[in-house]
């Protein structure tokens, strides 16, 4: 007895975590209205969703797949961020036209420019459709049948939810498979770039600055949105016209304050929140570590090359961003864990579950062997996950190696072809070839990964968990990544672009000519290594957790019955809402919730890549030309922390204040909380929000594309 109630009060006190969640808005007046009210929101739950009615929602914009943007104008022009909105402004930028650094501004509509490629997605519905999914699936159902079964009904459900409209529609599982929504949308394909800071302002503090506080740059860009004439989805054409939203978000001069009330409307990524004690140690201290490492020795030796070559530097830079990135979130991640003492937190809460549950024979025969199982899987699961992160963050990033697996199947594709069991050939040939093959590729920093990552493939796999062949080279070569690295690059024909070209113009000739080449041998057996050795058996397991989960959060929702479960994100739509907050990220430090110009001209170091500041811009400050967009006390304020749950994909969301009125965009977490995505530590989790002050001001005064502002609603 003594026993349950300590075990009831200490989940108790697991659960009722303030701020965590990814909320669906459909089901806020179900869920969660109530405590939002109570922190402060002065909207209706429909307000913020409804179908019949324009809502927040319809202001909300999917932007290219993996970002959110917000629609501030009623024709259609929407913000979202700088690191967004970089690709397009990259794709239009020219060594005369450089607006990656030097910023562009349309300044009149004709001289917005569409970004091919570049969607916008708004969502129209959103439907529970559990029923409709499982329909047909019996609890006596084996998983390929109940597979087979699912499947067909989606296909289902989504044909009759877009069939003669202008909408798509796709269906989505919900906690691992017990729910799965339908969501009725609409994407636009005419999308154009309207404005953007210089890198210098946009991106200012650069890898230094990513994924910490304070926080000094202003990560915004500003596009807009074409519809054909009747305002419906339409394929770029110089007859489109803005598209008219059915709700323009208003903008808020007012600021805010700490404690106040803040809400994040968008399309978080992924999250993996009920995750066994077994997962959370596989990815805390063996997972973040490995991938982590090996990506410290890849940015280190890019780093060395891209200092001593501007055309490495600007090569590489792309990539470079992006696997420092995650590099960096991973890092995070890994110590935030560590910190918060994750595993224990984990193992203490299965104990309690497994307490709760042995009184209830029907729950303990449903649930009691769960965490027996997710051991046994995870026990195989580990080694080959381990052996996955060195096939991605190791033997792939060796590119001559990605070149010859692209080569190897594109000859899979012929063959298919030349049997006619397929007609891509052609067409993949031409995507491979308008790739750029070997567009800012540097052979010697290959060179130097390869003998860097081959090393470390030998000293962390054993030699039972390698390809054959490549094992055998290992053999042969005395274990010495350098003569092996000497020898595929002397001899393979994958590191030269005219040799290449003449590979590419042969493949039908002769598919096979390449077979001997070194690089193409090595790729070809660790792919057939993988392909039968490893990612069926990863792919089963993976299943097989799902299927734990899936058990263990129901389990969870029948045993803490007034705990309000929120799904993982997937990137569908999702609610966060918290308060404006500053954190302690250690003993005897506290951190402010806000941040101001005066901390950019701090950093200020003239000439530096990351940290130079345009003379414009201290100009402005200098003079205090702030307009309207400065705080009471006059300062501007740049960017602020709150405790919103968020993640990868909420960059460029819209940030509320409790009247529905835009305060910021968001666009990071704080470099503490970066565990967010596996737990929620509502001491140290923040998001990082660019201050829509701010951005107007850079718009307004540094740019000098006010006119823009008169399209929008400001609330002074
Ligand atoms: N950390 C942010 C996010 O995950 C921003 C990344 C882009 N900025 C950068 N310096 N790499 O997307
Ligand atoms: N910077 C991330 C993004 O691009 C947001 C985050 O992970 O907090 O979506």
């Amino acid at each position: 007895m003594k026993h349950t109630l300590l075990a009831l009060i200490l989940i108790t006190s697991l659960i009722s975590k303030a701020d965590e969640g990814m909320w669906l808005p459909q089901l806020l007046n179900a869920m969660n209205i109530k405590d939002m009210k109570k922190n402060g929101l002065k909207l209706t739950a429909e307000q913020i969703y409804s179908i019949n009615k324009s809502s927040l929602k319809d202001a909300i914009v999917q932007f290219g797949g993996g970002c959110t943007a917000e629609i501030v104008s009623d024709k259609g022009l929407i913000l979202t961020n700088h690191h967004c909105g970089y690709s397009s402004i990259a794709y239009h930028s020219t060594v005369e036209k450089d607006y990656l650094t030097n910023g562009f501004w349309a300044m009149n509509k004709n001289e917005e420019v569409y970004t091919p490629n570049l969607t916008a997605t708004i969502i129209n519905r959103i439907e529970d459709v559990t029923a409709k999914v499982l329909k047909g699936v019996l609890a006596t159902s084996t998983g390929a049948k109940t597979d087979s079964i699912t499947k067909a009904n989606i296909k289902q459900i989504e044909k009759e939810a877009s069939a003669g409209t202008q909408y798509d529609a796709f269906v989505r599982p919900f906690f691992y498979g017990n729910e799965y929504y339908l969501f009725v949308v609409e994407t636009f394909k005419d999308v154009r770039m309207v404005g953007a800071p210089p890198s210098a302002i946009g991106k200012f503090g650069g890898e230094t600055d990513n994924w910490m506080w304070p926080r000094h740059n202003a990560d915004f860009s500003v596009f807009r949105i074409y519809s054909g004439k009747d305002n419906k989805p339409a394929e770029y054409s110089q007859d489109n016209v803005p598209y008219t939203p059915k709700h323009v978000i208003p903008i808020s001069l007012k600021g805010y304050k700490e404690g106040d009330f803040t809400m994040v409307y968008g399309f978080p990524g992924r999250t993996q929140e009920y995750l066994s004690s077994y997962a959370v140690d596989m990815i805390m201290n063996e997972s973040d570590p490995l991938k982590v490492s090996l990506r410290e020795k890849r940015l280190s030796i890019m780093n060395v090359d891209m200092r001593q070559s501007d055309a490495v530097r600007i090569a590489y830079a792309g990539r470079y961003a992006s696997i420092a990135n995650y590099y960096k979130k991973w890092m995070g991640e890994m110590n935030g864990l560590k910190k918060y003492d994750a595993v224990t937190k984990k193992q203490l809460f299965e104990k309690q579950f497994t307490t709760s549950i042995t009184a209830d024979p029907i729950k303990k025969e449903k649930y009691g062997n769960l965490f027996n199982q997710f051991q046994k899987v995870y026990t195989e699961y580990k080694i080959l996950n381990k052996q996955v992160d060195y096939y991605s963050e190791c033997l792939m990033t060796i590119e001559a190696f990605t070149y010859a697996r692209g080569y190897i199947s594109l000859i899979a594709e012929l063959k298919k072809k030349q049997r006619g069991l397929a007609n891509t050939f052609d067409g993949s040939l031409a995507e491979y070839k308008k790739l750029g093959f070997y567009k800012g590729y540097n052979q010697p920093t290959d060179i130097k990964i390869c003998q860097a990552m081959l090393n470390e493939y030998i000293k962390g796999v054993a030699a039972g968990n390698r390809p054959p062949v490549l094992d055998s080279f290992i053999i042969a070569n005395n274990n010495d990544a350098k003569k092996m690295t000497d020898f595929l690059f002397s001899n393979t024909s994958f590191v030269d672009k005219t040799k290449t070209e003449a590979m590419l113009n042969d493949i039908e000739k002769y598919p096979n000519l390449y077979e001997r080449d070194p690089v193409y041998y090595i790729t070809n057996a660790i792919l057939k290594y993988y392909s039968e050795s490893v990612f069926p058996q990863f792919q089963y397991d993976e299943k097989e957790i799902n299927e734990l989960e899936k058990l263990y959060i129901k389990g969870q929702q029948e045993v803490i019955k007034d705990k309000k479960f929120y799904p993982d994100a997937n990137s569908t739509l999702r609610v966060a809402y918290g308060k404006v907050a500053g954190y302690k990220p250690k003993d005897g430090v506290e951190n402010n919730y806000y941040t101001t110009l005066d901390g950019i001209m701090e950093k200020e170091i003239p000439g530096d890549e990351e940290f130079n500041v345009p003379p414009k811009l201290k100009e402005l400050y200098v003079k205090k030309d702030f307009g309207q967009y400065a705080n009471k006390d006059g300062k501007i304020q740049v960017a602020f922390t709150a405790s919103n749950h968020t993640t990868g994909g909420n960059s460029g969301s819209p940030v509320f204040n409790a009247k529905g009125e835009l305060i910021g965009t968001n666009f990071d977490r704080n470099w503490e909380g970066t565990m967010s995505d596996i737990m929620y530590n509502p001491n140290q989790c923040r998001n990082i929000t660019l201050d829509v002050r701010y951005t107007l001001f850079i718009i307004d005064k540094y740019a000098g594309a006010g006119y823009l502002l008169n399209e929008m609603k400001l609330m002074k």
